[in-house]
């Protein structure tokens, strides 16, 4: 780890679980990410993720989008939520909405995402079954700067999974997930580091565009 850059805040927005929360905290715990959690925002109240937060003392909001007349009026407050804590990255864990093009403007190039697919295979929902359907042999998850296209932005780093004759969706989904949380970790102190941006010709490591993602080994 880099000692020469602050701890990047982090807003981390989540609508259920809350895995990959968890191993970042565990993360910033065991010392390997330069980070600081200031707030985690849920569409859900009941998320699970969010009674972790509040244990840990990391502020917690909670926004239904019942409450809002439309979309725009939701992520122009989730948006006023956010920026209460001034974060320098956004991180979408498992946030199950579609955001809003003014939303993801407004967090250009420090807003990302992570999806359970070796992107651009298999954006949207039920990627693990998908795959299974399909006949892959591999699968994976990307993290990937979020533009206005759904699943869509630059990816900055993917990890593969095998895919085993005998695996469920289920089976698949938790072997996915465990490279996940070390996925997440990896990308999100890179960006503290400085070094991943997103530039105008798309995202840089270390000062060159990055062409292709980089492949991160499965742990
Ligand atoms: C993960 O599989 C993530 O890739 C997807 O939603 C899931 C969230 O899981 N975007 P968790 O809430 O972090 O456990």
């Amino acid at each position: 780890m880099t000692e020469a850059h602050a701890p990047v805040k982090l807003v981390v927005l989540i609508s259920g679980r809350g895995s990959n929360l968890r191993a970042i905290l565990d993360a910033i715990d065991a010392g390997e990410l330069s980070a600081v959690v200031s707030a985690v925002i849920s569409n859900r109240a009941e998320a699970p993720g969010l009674v972790y937060a509040r244990e840990r003392a990391i502020d917690t909001l909670a926004l239904d989008a019942r409450d809002y007349p439309d979309r725009e009026a939701y992520d122009q407050a989730l948006q006023g939520m956010v920026d209460l804590f001034h974060p320098g990255l956004v991180v979408l864990a498992g946030f199950m909405r579609i955001l809003t093009p003014g939303f993801v403007r407004h967090y250009a190039g420090r807003l990302i995402n992570i999806h359970p697919s070796l992107l651009p295979e298999f954006r949207g929902l039920n990627t693990h079954q998908r795959a299974i359907e399909a006949g892959a042999d591999e699968h994976g998850a990307s993290v990937h700067f979020v533009t206005e296209e759904l699943d869509g932005g630059p990816v900055i780093a993917q990890v593969h999974v095998p895919v085993l004759v005998e695996d469920s969706p289920e089976s698949l989904a938790q072997r996915v997930l465990e490279q996940e949380h070390h996925l997440y970790v990896k990308v999100i102190q890179w960006i503290a580091e400085g070094r991943v941006t997103l530039e105008d010709d798309g995202p840089h490591f270390d000062g060159k565009p990055l062409k292709t993602p980089k492949q991160l080994e499965a742990k």
